[in-house]
């Protein structure tokens, strides 16, 4: 029993300093905490429970027997944060560069079977140089077994990723089909091939930072969500999001008490939109001031600005806003900003997250580049998402909502529940400018004229009582009032039930 025991310490000792001190020290020299440091700033204190520590590769070609390190390059198991449970695996750069083997692929399908089964969500730590060149197509088998799992879990339990060190290949697209990647500067990158493969192939030049680093992609490819300077600020980071998720789609999110009042009024949102139409402001303002606190987590701040989503709380609850944000490209909708809130609005369906959504649009974004990028395939995406989601919809105007962009911006036509507009608002089929170039165009050589039928126009349309008079606007509310309305709205809508007809599953347009 003795010698069982000692040798249980010595096989535990081994996992934990995985491909030993000096390549821990190398793992440190590059700013990177090792796996087990960071599950234990990720998780609360003492609530890590690991599993399979003693699994090894089976690989015997390459002199590879001989070459055995207890848990294979992975840490997996499960712990709890701020006491709600959560299933986690760290790969180990220390252990064959936390490469993937069919061992360590095994792992990680294990703790995905116990989580989608108990209802918790998955986080993973991403830092491995892809597939276990040793064990070939073993370690392929491995990664699509773990893709497999991640579909199976897409809408059932909320999965994060972290990339924390090289993520390429193949490998990319377990964290792609996750509901939210976060990366670290420039300890991080992701792509598909590598600069070497670039050059050959396409003669470009670029270094792997510049090709798939954090900056890349939270700015340019919109595939990471978040970017983060260092390895504690990205673990510190999914702790603050998971306080907004529910565990599974089992659940509603969790209640964070607050003592911001639901009836508190905030006078200087009165004087937000500015007088002309054509001068911008920051849709930021208004969400910080009427979100619990002005706590504010934002997803993908830096790319496609010209939208802007994020998870807060209105007396108490989880809300995800989506919001038109007139500093950038006037708030118009492209390509980028459609895919970019469209994911979200059907991760918030998905987790029973009500939406509050703040428009103001002057419509899709024009151009050879958007039409020949897709836009209508992609601007339907948005249509299609807030369509089908059945979460509570609170929707408040504050300026423009001008042609399409006002249908597809949770209107009350694609069952908004709560439709409220500022007196500032502008509901119309288009801008009263262009309104008036078309259908008076026989006057266009006529600037006075012109002029006196654009004042004409505005005055008839460019305000909330139009859409108000058929019930497409619930009530036109002084800005000031904005918070009070939208808690009583989704206390009104907690207990909301709407079904979707059967269907195997629906058809998005991709
Ligand atoms: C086995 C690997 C490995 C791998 C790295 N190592 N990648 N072992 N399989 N894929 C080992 C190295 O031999 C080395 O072992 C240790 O990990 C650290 O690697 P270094 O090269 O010393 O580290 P570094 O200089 O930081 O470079 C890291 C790296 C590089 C950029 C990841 O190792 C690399 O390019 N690796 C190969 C990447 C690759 O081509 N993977 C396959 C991609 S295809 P020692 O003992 O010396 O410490 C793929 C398909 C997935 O992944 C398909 C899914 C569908």
């Amino acid at each position: 029993m003795q010698n069982i025991i000692r040798e249980l310490e010595q096989k535990r000792a081994a996992a934990r300093l995985g491909g030993g001190q000096a390549r821990i020290d190398a793992q440190h020299a590059k700013g990177k905490l090792a796996a087990r440091e960071r599950i234990e700033v990720l998780l609360d204190p003492g609530s890590f429970e690991e599993w399979d520590m003693f699994v090894e590769h089976r690989c015997h070609d390459f002199g590879m027997a001989d070459q055995k390190i207890p848990g294979d390059g992975v840490v997996t198991g499960y712990g709890t944060i701020n006491g709600r449970l959560v299933f986690v695996y760290s790969q180990d750069f220390t252990v064959f560069g936390g490469a993937l083997s069919e061992a360590h692929a095994e792992k990680i399908c294990k703790i995905m079977d116990h989580a989608i089964k108990v209802g918790a969500p998955v986080i993973g730590l991403n830092d491995s140089g892809g597939a276990r060149i040793q064990e070939g197509v073993a370690s392929l088998g491995g990664y699509a077994e773990v893709f497999q799992r991640n579909v199976m879990a897409s809408g059932v339990i909320p999965q994060v990723s972290v990339i924390m060190g090289p993520c390429a290949g193949g490998a990319v697209y377990s964290p792609a089909m996750t509901d939210f990647i976060f990366m670290v500067k420039d300890s991080s990158y992701m792509f598909v091939t590598g600069p070497e493969v670039v050059k050959t192939v396409t003669h470009e030049e670029v270094t792997a930072e510049d090709l798939g680093g954090a900056v890349t992609h939270a700015t340019r490819s919109g595939v990471a969500d978040l970017a983060f300077e260092n390895d504690v600020e990205s673990m510190l980071m999914v702790r603050a999001l998971f306080s907004y998720l529910p565990s599974s789609n089992q659940e509603k999110p969790p209640l964070v008490p607050t003592d911001d009042p639901a009836d508190r009024l905030d006078h200087s949102l009165d004087t937000l939109v500015p007088d002309s139409p054509n001068q911008p402001y920051d849709i930021k303002e208004l969400i910080y001031k009427v979100v619990d606190e002005g706590a504010f987590f934002e997803l993908a701040p830096d790319f496609a600005r010209n939208i802007v989503i994020g998870f807060a709380r209105m007396d108490g609850s989880t809300v995800g806003i989506v919001a038109n944000q007139p500093l950038v490209l006037a708030g118009c909708l492209d390509i980028k900003s459609s895919i970019k809130a469209a994911r979200f609005v059907r991760f918030c369906d998905a987790f029973n997250i009500p939406l509050v959504t703040f428009v103001d649009v002057p419509g899709f974004m024009p151009g050879t580049a958007q039409e020949y990028g897709g836009i209508i395939k992609h601007g339907a995406k948005l249509l299609y998402a807030y369509a089908e989601c059945t979460v509570p919809k609170v929707t408040v105007i504050t300026r423009k909502a001008y042609g399409g962009a006002y249908d597809v911006m949770s209107s009350k036509h694609l069952r908004g529940d709560v439709n409220f507009a500022w007196p500032s608002a502008e509901i119309a089929v288009m801008g009263p400018k262009g309104a008036v170039e078309i259908i008076f165009r026989r006057d266009i050589g006529d600037p006075a004229k012109i002029a006196e039928r654009t004042e004409e126009y505005r005055k008839k349309f460019a305000n909330p009582f139009i859409a108000g008079h058929r019930g497409y606007i619930d009530d036109v509310i002084m800005p000031h009032e904005t918070r009070k309305r939208i808690c009583r709205s989704l206390a009104m809508l907690r207990e909301k039930k709407v079904e979707n007809p059967w269907r195997k599953h629906s058809n998005i347009p991709l």
